[in-house]
């Protein structure tokens, strides 16, 4: 990877999602970064070949969403940025991943509680043999490229011996906000120190922090001039209007959105992080009517309609239901499943696999927990009263656990039921068996929980 005279996307959690990255690409930008990702999240995601979008997805087991998501348009320009306080756990992502990124840059800069009590960001500048460690791991035993994002420090020498020492890892590069952990977004960023840091080290710096002032491509220009830096980050300028990359100047922000939810619907953005997004973009146009009809919207289908874009929605994700895509919540292991049996005088866990399963009546259903006010409309307090009312023995719950998440089989009647999908924990799987099992009775309806979101239409 070159990191010279780049304009880059900076790292920017919810904001830099696959969709984002490849509106910034689309418009000029060179190097796209990802959110920061913690390194558990990735450890504990697996990877699929998605031949629907076709993508490479990161999938988290227990609930089923997209950890990373990336395709052929990012390849060789997606850096992934993590979070981590680690050198172990860096390295056993970086090695799970760097088939699908272009480089790794560690995160070194953000001054969240969250960060900085799990040692993780900002602290470890304050730590900088950790710091140290973690990079040199990563660059002596990874292929591809290695950086670090940081903030500057209080002290002026000390930022210029921090960097150099960072550099002294063998990193490929370093981007550096030019705000102290206490500065906010408010308050200039300190070109001038950028200028100095440049001139003690020999890797390319990357400039950033200067969003208050840029509204065009030259503007960015003009602020990694202003450092003397060898490329340029940026993260609010972006956030706000994507198109601020273009060379022939940035578009109205209605075309921006138009393009963020056509890349949205192709890559089966998840819709709460699409509005996300386009709330960063509206910004105080959530005051309007329109704004106000874009709030109310939940669904991406719905979210694309306020801009009426809802049909080309519609169709795509037909096209994509029709193709068999994963549900986000259809997360499975695909190994071998393990089943406590007391009956087994040795005690040992009785092999299982999807024979368990024969015979049983499965529906796509999830259990919701905020679909119910009312702990008696919970589905298994309906499943019992159905039970009773039919003379019926009480339902029968059996639970299976694998890798954190569950499956539940409810006996009723003559009958077995379970969602085909994988719960968090044992109630939930429990109550979506129940669920199952009262969609095949007929006692809720399809249409009913296609709306409150517990069934994929
Ligand atoms: C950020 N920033 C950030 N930095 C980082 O290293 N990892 C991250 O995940 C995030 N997340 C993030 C989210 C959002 C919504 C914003 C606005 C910012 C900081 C960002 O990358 C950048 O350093 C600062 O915003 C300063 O650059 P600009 O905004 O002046 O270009």
């Amino acid at each position: 990877m070159d990191y010279r005279n780049k304009i880059i996307l900076a790292p920017m959690v919810r904001v830099g999602t696959l969709p984002m990255r490849l509106l910034a690409l689309s418009y000029g930008a060179d190097i796209v970064y990802t959110e920061e990702i913690i390194d558990w999240k990735l450890l504990k995601s697996e990877r699929f070949v998605n031949d629907i979008l076709q993508t490479i997805d990161y999938v988290d087991k227990t609930d089923g969403s997209i950890v990373f998501r990336t395709c052929n348009s990012e390849i060789g320009k997606v850096v992934l940025q993590l979070g981590t306080a680690s050198a172990d756990r860096a390295l056993q992502v970086g090695k799970k991943i760097q088939q699908d990124i272009a480089a790794l840059d560690i995160n070194m800069g953000c001054p969240k509680d969250f960060s900085i009590k799990g040692g993780m960001g900002v602290a470890l500048l304050y730590d900088l043999e950790r710091a140290k460690c973690i990079l040199k791991t990563l660059v002596d035993n990874l292929d591809i490229p290695v950086t670090c994002k940081v903030r500057i420090l209080p002290e002026f020498h000390e930022t210029i011996n921090t960097v150099k020492e960072l550099e002294s890892t063998g990193i490929a590069a370093i981007a550096v906000h030019a705000r102290t952990k206490l500065e906010r977004p408010r308050h200039p960023p300190h070109p001038e120190v950028i200028r100095e840091i440049v001139s003690a080290v020999k890797i390319p710096v990357i400039a950033n922090g200067g969003s208050s002032d840029i509204h065009k491509r030259a503007d960015m220009l003009k602020f990694r001039d202003a450092c003397g830096a060898t490329s340029v980050m940026i993260a609010r300028a972006a956030q706000w209007n994507c198109s601020i990359f273009r060379p022939e100047g940035p578009l109205p922000i209605e075309n921006v959105i138009h393009e963020y939810l056509r890349l949205s619907v192709d890559y089966d953005n998840s819709p709460s992080n699409t509005k996300y997004c386009i709330q960063m973009i509206l910004r105080d146009l959530q005051e309007t009517k329109l704004g106000r009809q874009f709030l109310d919207s939940q669904t991406l289908e719905q979210i694309c309609e306020v801009w009426n874009f809802g049909s080309y929605c519609r169709k795509k994700q037909l096209e994509y239901h029709n193709a068999g895509i994963r549900g986000r919540r259809q997360a499975c292991p695909r190994v071998q499943l393990y089943i406590k049996d007391d009956s087994l005088p040795t005690k040992k866990a009785k092999t299982i696999d999807s024979m368990l399963f024969d015979g049983v009546i499965e529906h796509n259903v999830s259990f919701i927990r905020v679909n119910y006010n009312d702990d008696k409309d919970l589905p298994k307090s309906k499943l019992y009263i159905y039970t009773v009312k039919n003379n019926l023995k009480i339902p029968k719950y059996e639970v299976i656990h694998k890798d954190k998440l569950f499956k539940a089989i409810v006996l009723v009647g003559d009958n077995k039921y379970s969602s085909s999908f994988w719960e968090k924990n044992k109630k939930y799987a429990e109550q979506s068996a129940a669920l199952t099992c009262l969609l095949q009775l007929g006692i809720v309806k399809r249409e009913e929980l296609i709306q409150n979101g517990s069934m994929i239409s």
